[in-house]
């Protein structure tokens, strides 16, 4: 006997279980499936993200700063310290703490807000009347409206099959459980940053290969710029333009053969190799092709601007459809479709999505950088201000990089702002809220900011832009 919901959602990360929530505070009989197991079997939601994602990595981020400034920083404030050591297991059983405590979380607030959970696969079985058929576990569930957010998954290089003790994904890469000398890492992307600053600052001889020319292609020229000095200057040995070849593993580890950007033959020898080149759409599972579900070529759900798929009553959100693919995207698709469902209109403004890279320096944006604007032929104005020049920084010990507002040279509205410095991830949270009220770079110049903090470093290049900095 089928049990039946107003919405099914399959798959419970961050798009998944936020879009669950979202649906029944509105008032639907809703139900999560997700089929992520903890160590022990048992159910653990949150996806990619919670499990082998922004979590873990955040949290050996931390640990793997802490480290570094004990080390290398501490000095400076008169803090000696003897015998300086890293218990690596201690360090991952604590990364999985906080994995856990994510878990339950989830697994609360569905109780807390009455979403049935469902532990396993989630696959179509067929069109029914009152809606659509989804097979879990020997259960049959019918959903008046079914949301699809089964995520992505790490993108293999040909001939090199992730086995997650040489040759690892980002869930490998998560679990390393002693530190290796030397670590090469494939791709110069979030995820290669992200991961080779965490093994680099532990010890490790960090070596990435990157097929394209330039450094960060995404970001805005200038922060980019800026941050491949400060990853180089840290030890991080990042080689552009290369072209990968053959890669083997043996007892002593892994040799990647690859032609450098001058295409000469080089081979880099590691004792692990992460390849982050890249995520796929995963519909692994679903049977999609039981109720003609269109994917496109890259394997993503088809979905209009709203999230609704080619079948009515069928939505999807997150990195299984087009977009960039982000956590925080993933929540926001999940709740507009829950809302749309209302009837209410939901929206995703797709211009203010922040991106954060948790490296140190940390690198954030929103909006337009200046390629693209210069791409366009839009006329604009840049201004920027040096960490180096505000206060908190110096005291904290942390002037690397800048702040950089973009605004259009007639209207003055703000058009893109771009951090490379300590704490950009919570300083761009200032300029989303600003592009989204639309405002003009004199509005935050005429804003009081607290003193001293890294804010004003925001203040004075929004005054940058008209020339009128009052601290450089
Ligand atoms: P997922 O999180 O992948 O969740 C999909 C869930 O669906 C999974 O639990 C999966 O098991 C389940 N599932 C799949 N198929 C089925 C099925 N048929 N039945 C039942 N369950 C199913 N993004 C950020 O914004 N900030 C970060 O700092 C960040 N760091 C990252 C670090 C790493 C190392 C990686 C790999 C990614 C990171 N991301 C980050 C990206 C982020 O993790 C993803 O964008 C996000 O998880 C996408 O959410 P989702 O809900 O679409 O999919
Ligand atoms: P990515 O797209 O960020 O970077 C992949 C890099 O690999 C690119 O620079 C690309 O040019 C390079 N590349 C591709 N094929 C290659 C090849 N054959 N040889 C050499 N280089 C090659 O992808 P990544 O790092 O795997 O991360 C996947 C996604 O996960 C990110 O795009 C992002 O959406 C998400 N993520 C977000 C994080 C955050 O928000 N802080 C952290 C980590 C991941």
């Amino acid at each position: 006997m089928a049990q039946n919901f107003d919405v099914v959602v399959i798959g419970g990360g961050p798009g998944g279980y936020i879009a669950a929530i979202r649906a029944a505070q509105l008032g639907f009989k809703t139900a999560c499936i997700d089929e992520w197991k903890n160590a022990a079997g048992g159910p653990a939601p949150g996806g990619t993200c919670t499990n082998v994602g922004c979590i873990p990595s955040k949290a050996l981020l931390q640990s793997s700063e802490h480290y570094e400034q004990a080390g290398h920083h501490f000095a400076d404030h008169g803090i000696g310290l003897k015998d300086l050591s890293i218990d690596v297991t201690k360090m991952l059983a604590r990364k999985d703490t906080v994995v856990k405590q994510n878990n339950d979380g989830i697994l609360y607030l569905f109780k807390k807000n009455k979403v049935t959970f469902f532990h396993g696969r989630g696959s179509f079985v067929k069109a029914t009347e009152g809606g659509w058929e989804v097979a879990v576990g020997g259960e049959s569930l019918v959903g008046k409206n079914v949301i699809v957010a089964t995520g992505s998954n790490a993108r293999a290089l040909p001939g090199a099959q992730f086995d997650e003790d040489k040759i690892l994904s980002n869930d490998g890469a998560l679990r390393v459980g002693a530190v290796p000398k030397k670590l090469g890492l494939i791709g110069a992307g979030v995820i290669g940053l992200e991961m080779g600053s965490v093994w680099r600052r532990l010890g490790a001889e960090v070596t990435v290969l990157e097929g394209l020319p330039t450094f960060l292609g995404a970001v805005d020229e200038q922060i980019a710029k800026e941050a491949h000095k400060a990853f180089t200057k840290q030890g991080l040995k990042i080689e552009l333009g290369v072209k990968v070849g053959e890669i083997k593993t043996g007892r002593s580890g892994v040799q990647v053969a690859y032609a450098d950007a001058k295409g000469e033959a080089r081979t880099l020898a590691v004792d692990k190799l992460i390849v982050s080149i890249g995520r796929v759409p995963n519909t692994i599972g679903l049977d999609a092709d039981a109720v003609g579900l269109k994917l496109d070529e890259r394997g993503a759900i088809v979905v209009d601007a709203e999230c609704r798929t080619n079948l009515p009553g069928v939505w999807a959100v997150g990195d299984v459809v087009r977009g960039p693919m982000l956590a925080h995207k993933a929540e926001e698709e999940g709740v507009a479709v829950a809302e749309r469902i209302a009837g209410q209109h939901g929206h995703v403004n797709f211009n203010t999505i922040p991106w954060v890279i948790y490296t140190s320096p940390e690198i954030a944006w929103v909006g337009e950088t200046e390629q693209q604007l210069k791409a366009r032929g839009a006329a604009y104005k840049a201004g920027t201000f040096p960490f180096m020049a505000n206060g908190r920084a110096r005291a904290l010990g942390d002037t690397t990089g800048m702040v950089k507002f973009l605004a259009d040279a007639v209207s003055d509205e703000i058009l893109g702002v771009h951090i490379v410095g300590p704490q950009a991830s919570e300083l761009i949270a200032e300029a989303v809220v600003a592009m989204e009220f639309r405002a003009s770079s004199e509005d935050i110049a005429r804003i009081c900011h607290a003193h001293p903090s890294l804010s004003e470093a925001t203040k004075e290049a929004a005054l940058a832009v008209d020339k009128r900095t009052l601290n450089f």
